[in-house]
């Protein structure tokens, strides 16, 4: 039987549930299929093409005769089990931040530089999820005008900090409706009915005042497109959204686009979806984005504030392009 012997690490997780449901709709061919996760999970099953298989443990030996590990298990478990997995011999694409700024590690979107990933060294590294759809969109206006500065404000879904931050926002939006206080246990405020302008809940802030998120959007997104001339700011909010994230994004460009320009140049981009007509009140929404791969893009716009800036609003399904699905398109260029 042809095919790769795949192994998803965190394969109960969110993300992971995402990944083996991204490998049956690109129709991966998937020899043999390995579940990896914690001491938590010893004993389950997940379905994968009509076929019960059991999760296995995670440890030191879990990697041999494998192909290819996707990772979505926390940055802990990338740091100590990527490098056992890839000297074994299997190529892992990892979707946590432990190795993506490693000068030896190809930080890919395959729409924006697919090249990259032939540089690797038995890792790969899959980005952020808002920087993901971010780059997406920069990328044909950067190759068209070339992108000067970009100013971005993120409304990130709740499904991005994991399944226990969705109990949170569900046991939370129950308790304010039945008039109770609500609990906090993974946010440090209240994301029913509330914006929180700090990712991640834990300790985030730098010196400068800038959140690891927004550190992370800021370096990746130069990584990705190859050019660190880019200036790039970002604010990233936690919004009480299940699942796709949205990004108010303004960007400022050397020769001026047009908003019919650009709309026509993100028409031919490669996983870019355009949606924009505000007469029939058509734009990306997050409720219509999640469960699909693509990056949406509307409300575009020239900045009437400056002679050469568009203004728009790109919105992907964090859990897919922000992360299995993109995952998975980089085993696909393997
Ligand atoms: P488990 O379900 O056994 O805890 P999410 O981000 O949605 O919370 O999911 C995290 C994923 O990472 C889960 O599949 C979880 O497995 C897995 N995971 C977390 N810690 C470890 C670990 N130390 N070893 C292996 N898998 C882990």
């Amino acid at each position: 039987m042809s095919g790769k012997v795949v192994a998803v690490a965190g394969a109960t997780g969110l993300v992971g549930t995402r990944m083996l449901e991204t490998l049956v709709e690109r129709n991966f061919p998937v020899k043999q299929l390995k579940l990896l996760a914690s001491e938590r999970s010893r004993g389950k099953f997940l379905a994968f093409r009509g076929e019960q298989i059991p999760v296995e443990v995670l440890d030191e030996n879990s990697f041999k005769g494998v192909d290819i590990a996707l990772f979505s298990a926390g940055g802990g478990t990338s740091k100590k089990f990527s490098p056992i997995a890839a000297r074994a011999g299997c190529v892992v694409i990892d979707n946590s931040s432990a190795w993506r700024m490693d000068p030896k590690v190809p930080l890919v979107v395959p729409e924006v530089n697919a090249e990259a990933a032939k540089h690797h060294e038995g890792i790969i590294a899959n980005p952020n999820c808002s920087t993901i759809q971010l780059v997406c969109v920069l990328k044909p206006l950067h190759d068209a005008a070339t992108i000067l500065r970009v100013v971005v404000s993120t409304y990130q879904a709740v499904s991005g900090a994991g399944v226990n931050a969705l109990e949170e926002l569900m046991a939370q939006t129950r308790a304010v409706l039945e008039g109770r206080t609500p609990e906090c246990k993974i946010f440090p405020h209240p994301i029913a009915f509330n914006c929180i302008p700090q990712i991640p809940q834990g300790d985030a802030f730098d010196k400068n005042g800038y959140t690891t998120e927004e550190i992370k959007m800021i370096n990746e997104t130069k990584k990705i497109m190859g050019d660190d001339s880019i200036r790039l700011t970002a604010t990233t909010v936690r919004v009480p959204v299940h699942t796709g994230h949205s990004e108010s994004v303004n960007v400022e460009t050397k020769e001026k686009l047009t908003a019919d320009r650009a709309r026509e140049i993100l028409s031919r981009a490669p996983g870019v979806v355009v949606q924009d007509d505000p007469a029939r009140q058509l734009y990306p929404l997050a409720v219509n984005a999640a469960g699909k791969g693509d990056t949406y893009v509307g409300r575009i716009r020239e900045d009437l504030s400056h002679p050469s800036a568009l203004d728009m609003w790109i919105v992907s399904d964090n859990l897919l392009k922000g992360a299995a699905y993109n995952a998975v398109q980089i085993a696909e260029l393997l």
